[in-house]
């Protein structure tokens, strides 16, 4: 009820709407349409009323409501359902949550402040409230558990997508799956899964991008190399303008993907890539090389020619860029 007494003011743009009509249009008593306002007011939309005229939405809030989501949405799978929380511990433990319990592929949660946000390789992700996207999306491939990268590359190219349609900004992938603008970090993606041997539960795809973070709300530890959208362009950026073109791009890819087409995606990551032709040393589990990155292969790893010029294949890890 209250979603839709919003949708009424909004249609009626900047007019005033009388709560008689509103009440008649949907069906509840007028104490019923006051506490709703009321509820909206708490929400943080400024709402204008004057007695015997009626109520006039004045402004929306800087928040990722999904009914403000969604109503520009124009998308199939990936956000057709949308659950919003203030505050949270991880959006991906949510969505974990969610999706062992049956929540169905598409589902996207989405935070306005994240209190012990996760990144990769057991490190922390700073999500400080309202300036960034803290989201995770529930994914039910019906592919090989060992796929499951693709995913995370095909994430990264939406990311990269998206960026590039700012005015100014040139976002480059570092593999296999941040984002960078001018050799700092800006977003990030943690994907995790839920499988048998040979078949996916589910896919929970975590992404958390800065967007209107300032150089002073970064920890000392990344300020000097991460960034946000704030810090690149010296101004604020509608987070969900942001969100929304994020899940369009991703529903693009993964629907191509679902459908086998794979390579294309390849060759776009390696059209963002800041990680082909550099030198540049690899830290994952039981791998420890030192080599020039010379290509991704159609499964997403990473081919790395060696010293003794020998191709290695990193498909799992973290790399660093090499001085010389
Ligand atoms: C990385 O670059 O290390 C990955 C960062 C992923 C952060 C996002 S924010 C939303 C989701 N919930 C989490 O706890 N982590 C991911």
């Amino acid at each position: 009820m209250k979603d839709e007494i919003l949708n009424l003011l909004k249609k009626s743009e900047r007019s005033f709407l009388s709560g008689e009509e509103i009440s008649s249009r949907l069906q509840v008593s007028r104490t019923a349409v006051w506490k709703h306002i009321q509820a909206l007011r708490e929400d943080g939309y400024t709402i204008e009323s004057r007695s015997k005229v009626g109520y006039r939405l004045v402004t929306v809030p800087d928040r990722l409501y999904p009914g403000e989501i969604t109503a520009g949405l124009k998308t199939r799978v990936i956000g057709s359902r949308i659950v919003h929380f203030d505050t949270i511990g991880s959006t991906n433990d949510k969505g974990k949550e969610l999706a062992a319990n049956g929540a169905p592929e598409g589902l996207v949660i989405v935070a306005e402040e994240q209190t012990t946000g996760r990144g990769r390789l057991g490190r922390t992700w700073s999500s400080p409230k309202g300036r960034g996207i803290w989201m995770s999306v529930i994914l039910r491939p019906e592919i090989n558990p060992m796929d499951a990268p693709k995913l995370t590359l095909l994430t990264a190219v939406a990311l990269a997508r998206t960026f590039d349609s700012y005015p100014g900004i040139q976002p480059g992938i570092k593999w296999p799956n941040d984002v960078f603008i001018k050799g700092k970090k800006i977003a990030g993606v943690l994907t995790e899964m839920n499988a048998e041997l040979e078949r996916i539960n589910y896919v929970v795809v975590g992404i958390g991008v800065n967007v209107n973070t300032s150089r002073a709300e970064l920890p000392p530890e990344i300020e000097n190399i991460a960034t946000s959208l704030y810090i690149e362009t010296g101004k604020s950026w509608s987070r969900k303008d942001f969100l929304t073109k994020l899940l369009e791009e991703l529903e693009a890819l993964y629907l191509s993907f679902k459908m086998g087409e794979y390579a294309a995606v390849v060759e776009e990551w390696k059209k963002y890539s800041v990680t082909l032709n550099k030198k540049i040393k690899v830290t994952s589990p039981g791998v420890a090389l030192e080599g020039t990155a010379v290509d991704l292969d159609d499964d997403g790893a990473l081919i790395v020619r060696t010293r003794d010029g020998s191709l290695k294949r990193v498909v799992a890890g973290e790399i660093t860029f090499a001085s010389r």
